[in-house]
């Protein structure tokens, strides 16, 4: 009778262990399929993709404000999520602008109102550089051309940003 009872266990044992096997691989199976479905709706949006920023319309003033987001970056086999960062404002006819913050000179990052002795204009510490309120390089100030501006689009009162576009120097 123990013997029966030993077999039964020793029956049970297996049962067990191929089961929990079979579950373990199962689940290495499952749960990169489980990953690649879920995903992408985990994932910050690429380069380029409209990103809602977090900014509701009507919290966009005519002074320039600072809005900060994050992309997905792939370079071959390598994935960051690198920060990006606009200036937002409304002008004077209530359109909304947004500026990279990226220097045309050499790539420092400008501030708006970033130097005391220049009220009203953007600053890039690095070299004085100067923008006025609408990104355009102040002439006499290291950079050449203008800031460039962000491709953009209203959804549910919220702001999107896309690509930065260039633009030329005067
Ligand atoms: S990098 Fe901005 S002025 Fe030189």
């Amino acid at each position: 009778m123990s013997e029966e009872k030993q077999q039964v266990s020793r029956r049970q044992f297996l049962n067990y262990t191929l089961t929990g096997v079979g579950g373990f691989m199962a689940a290495g199976l499952l749960a990169p399929m489980l990953r690649m479905a879920i995903d992408p709706v985990l994932q910050p949006p690429s380069e380029g993709e409209f990103v809602n920023v977090g900014l509701a319309v009507e919290d966009i003033t005519t002074t320039p404000q600072r809005v900060d987001w994050k992309i997905k970056q792939v370079d071959g086999w390598y994935e960051s999520e690198p920060g990006r960062t606009a200036w937002v404002y409304k002008d004077d006819n209530g359109d909304i602008i947004a500026l990279s913050p990226i220097c045309t000179h050499l790539g420092c990052v400008v501030s708006w109102e970033g130097s005391e002795d220049h009220p009203n204009q953007f600053f890039c510490p690095c070299h004085d550089g100067r923008y006025t309120k609408d990104g355009v390089n102040v002439k006499g100030t290291p950079p050449l051309a203008p800031l460039p501006t962000f491709e953009q689009k209203v959804e549910n009162g919220m702001l999107y940003l896309g690509k930065a576009i260039p633009r030329k120097g005067a």
